[in-house]
């Protein structure tokens, strides 16, 4: 037997495997959900502490993920916290910090949650504050705070992102609130089926935001065009060793890491099939190029391959730090209302970042001509990400708490 923490001891198969059977339906399943990597584990020390190290056979478990379950409980101002802190942010760096006032919120950048040359602009990281102030505003209206944002209320480099004034009305519990426990990204295949025109369309609410604008990329040409741009440009970021060490030091490999940090990217967020996760999980960490080799071949097999549409949120001023706050916005508000509709989506941005590469270290502008082509005149890209019907449920990846955030 092998023990794996938080959870009933799960049987490891020994060789005596004859006799009358002795394992409940819900064992064995549990079990041949690993397959042969369970028969891997009997009598090898190493790999039965790296079951145990990455809690392959419980994944999605410990304090790290406890936010996904409890964010709908807690009442007030801290409630709304909680729903930011389920937001998407680049490789789960969650940017932010949150004061409470006796009838407010304000919302910090933490500069230090950066991810370096993967993002030498931080515009990735005002989106993903944008995010948070998305779900904070549903958080305040399910509770009844009706919230009004205002931007930047320092200026626009200033710590403040935004101030959140609380009042009170009527709780609204709106789809896009049910959805944020279960929005996640979702990097594994999805199905070749299309997701018709008006539904992208219905994706879309851009209400009370100024700025951004989304295009859909669906017919056959521009999204291989756009599939192939994007190959290209994970090739191009794996090339670049600053961009690569940048990107990896997110990246949270053991169980006890991803507890400790409660951020990072982890397997368990990786769309991979149950089998290929818990064989991942039983090896050895991946080198650094082992990782970016790994994605490099994901995105052109999976990511590119089954997307059923492109969006690019685009704007004519990409550098504003306002319409980088209000697309955050409005990119998790089109991911929630695809997740009130059972339509998965994964964020691709390598592109912008290797525009924002390019344009930071004076090298000749490829990837921007390219992008432009594809867009609209005078339309400049902002953020990319692929839709479609998920073959695969996606998984819940760490969080800090409500708590741990709030000053
Ligand atoms: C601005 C921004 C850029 C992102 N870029 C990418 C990307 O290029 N590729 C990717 O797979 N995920 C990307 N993500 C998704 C994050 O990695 C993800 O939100 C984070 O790991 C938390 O996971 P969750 O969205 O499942 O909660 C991005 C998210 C944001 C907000």
């Amino acid at each position: 037997m092998t023990t794996t923490h938080d959870q009933e001891p799960v049987p490891v198969a020994t060789g005596h495997l004859d006799g009358p059977p002795r394992w409940s339906r819900r064992r064995l399943l549990r079990t041949m959900g690993l397959g042969g990597a369970t028969v891997l584990v009997a009598g090898t020390g190493a790999l039965s502490y790296r079951v145990y190290d990455t809690a392959a056979l419980n994944p999605g478990s410990g304090p790290a993920f406890d936010p996904w379950t409890q964010w709908r409980q807690l009442p007030g101002p801290l409630g709304a916290v909680a729903c930011a802190v389920l937001a998407a942010s680049p490789h789960n760096t969650q940017p932010w910090y949150f004061a409470l006032g006796p009838r407010s919120i304000d919302v910090f950048v933490d500069e230090a949650r950066g991810t370096g040359a993967v993002d030498p602009l931080r515009r990735e990281q005002y989106v993903g504050l944008g995010c948070a102030v998305e779900n904070l505003v549903l958080g305040g209206m399910a509770r009844g705070l009706a919230p009004q944002v205002t931007w930047l209320p320092d200026g626009n480099e200033a710590g403040r992102v935004a101030h959140v004034e609380l009042g009170s009305g009527q709780a609204q519990a709106t789809p896009l609130y049910d959805a944020i426990g279960r929005r996640h990204t979702n990097r594994g295949p999805y199905s070749s089926q299309a997701v018709p025109a008006e539904t992208l369309a219905e994706l879309v609410d851009p209400s009370g935001l100024d700025g951004p604008t989304v295009h859909w990329v669906v017919d056959p040409a521009p999204k291989a065009a756009l599939s192939e741009l994007l190959v290209d440009a994970a090739e191009a970021l794996t090339r670049d060793q600053q961009q690569s060490r940048d990107g990896f030091v997110w990246f949270r490999n053991s169980h006890d890491e991803i507890q400790r940090h409660r951020d990072g990217l982890v397997l368990d967020g990786q769309g991979l099939s149950p089998l290929l996760l818990g064989v991942a999980k039983l090896l050895p960490a991946s080198s650094r190029s082992d990782g970016d080799q790994f994605w490099v071949n994901q995105t052109r097999t999976v990511h590119t391959a089954t997307a059923a549409a492109y969006g690019v949120i685009t704007s004519t001023s990409p550098d504003d730090r306002r319409t980088q706050l209000e697309a955050g916005r409005l990119l998790q508000r089109i991911h929630l209302a695809a997740t009130s509709r059972g339509i998965a989506l994964q964020h691709m941005n390598q592109i912008t970042e290797r525009i924002d590469r390019e344009a930071t270290t004076g090298a000749v502008a490829t990837f921007a001509p390219r992008f432009a082509k594809l867009l609209p005149a005078g339309e400049r890209p902002l953020l990319t990400y692929r839709v479609g019907y998920p073959l695969r449920e996606a998984r819940p990846t760490p969080r800090r708490s409500a708590r741990t955030v709030t000053r």
